[in-house]
């Protein structure tokens, strides 16, 4: 691969993303990001200028993509409307960007015979109970609970189905739950570490025995390059880290890591349909391609996020207050 066109390159994952492909490989990276609210031209500051290039503009928009895609040697598709809350509040632009914004991009792919790694979620597969000790697999069925849980599971859908009918050179990955740097503060780790520094209690949905599969976004980002690189094409890989922990324990780490008392927290207003557990089998990903994770301690991952946050206030300050008053209007 010498050139990628990574669509929605200035949020969390992609951002990281850029910066792996440009720290890791020889190859140059154009971003295609329409800096919705949810994106920081702050995350992609201090990229190789000869190497790099953000170009403003929506995967809905046909030309733009059809443009871009015939320049490129692969695309990596992380665009999205990504926050589950939101899409209660307001599903059409998951619509929009998620399910419309996927087949644009499948059909100028399809048109230039461009590589294609879609970037999917662990949510198509809806939630495991708390007690199973099942976890999701590839061949596990198609069940997402919310709407935008609902568009991603469409998306993949599409890029199966431009597979099949048109040998579209394409893979997909479903991921769990993503931490690390440059994540927007209206995701659980970030609003809580955010709020501590603050000076305000953090907030736990209902009880909070909801359980998260967590992945540090620097072995999610080493998976999706290595399935770019040696993936089976049309093949499907979930990618996951054996990190389950449930809300509150998250929770209760993150004041224990600042120095604050672990009941230092506030129950707020449970998620609407709120999915109980994730769990992701990755022993396809870990035996074929042969990936590891490189952060194995939860602790230690979740510390150095802290001291991010803690040294980067000028990356989260501008998008906080907009953030808090929204969930305040819900009672969270
Ligand atoms: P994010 O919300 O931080 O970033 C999404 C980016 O897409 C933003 O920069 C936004 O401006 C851009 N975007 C939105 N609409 C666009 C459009 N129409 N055209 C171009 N760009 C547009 O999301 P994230 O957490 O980085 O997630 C990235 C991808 O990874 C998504 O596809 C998501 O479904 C998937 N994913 C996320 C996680 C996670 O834990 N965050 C886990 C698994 C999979
Ligand atoms: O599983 C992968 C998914 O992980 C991705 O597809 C999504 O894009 C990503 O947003 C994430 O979805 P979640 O809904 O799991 O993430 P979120 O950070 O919103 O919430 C994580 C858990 O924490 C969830 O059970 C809800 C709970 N929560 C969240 C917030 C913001 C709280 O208890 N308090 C909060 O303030």
């Amino acid at each position: 691969m010498t050139s990628i066109l990574i669509t929605g390159g200035a949020g969390f994952i992609g951002s990281n993303f850029a910066h792996w492909v440009l720290a890791n490989t020889d190859a140059t990276v154009t971003v295609l990001d329409a800096m919705t609210y949810a994106a920081n031209e702050a995350s992609l500051a201090g990229l190789p200028e000869n190497r790099f290039q953000l170009v403003r503009g929506s995967v809905c928009d046909a030309d733009l993509v059809d443009e871009l895609v015939s320049r490129h040697d692969a695309v990596v598709h992380f665009a999205a409307e990504s926050h589950n809350d939101n899409s209660l509040d307001g599903p059409a632009p998951f619509i929009q960007t998620n399910i419309v914004g996927t087949f644009i991009l499948l059909q100028a792919v399809r048109k230039h015979d461009v590589r294609l790694h879609h970037i999917s979620t662990d949510e198509v597969y809806g939630d495991l109970e708390l007690d199973d000790p099942a976890k999701f697999t590839p061949q596990t069925r198609y069940n997402p609970s919310s709407p935008y849980s609902a568009s991603k599971a469409s998306s993949d859908l599409l890029v199966r189905a431009w597979v099949r009918s048109f040998g579209v050179q394409a893979t997909i990955s479903n991921c769990s739950n993503n931490y690390g740097p440059r994540q927007h503060v209206e995701k659980l780790i970030p609003r809580q570490i955010t709020e501590i520094l603050e000076g305000r209690r953090p907030k736990l949905y209902g009880a909070g025995l909801n359980v998260r599969d967590w992945i540090h976004v620097d072995d999610h980002n080493s998976a999706v390059w290595t399935i770019l690189e040696s993936g089976r094409l049309g093949e499907t890989y979930l990618i996951g880290a054996d990190g389950e922990l449930d809300n509150k324990t998250v929770i209760e780490l993150i004041l224990e890591l600042m120095g604050q008392p672990t009941d230092a927290y506030d129950h707020v207003n449970d998620r609407p349909g709120h999915d109980l557990r994730y769990a992701i089998d990755a022993t396809m990903l870990r035996e074929e391609l042969g990936w590891q994770p490189e952060y194995t301690n939860f602790r230690d991952g979740l510390a150095a996020t802290i001291d991010w946050y803690r040294n980067n206030e000028s990356w989260w300050r501008p998008q906080k207050a907009a953030t808090e008053a929204a969930y305040a209007a819900k009672g969270q």
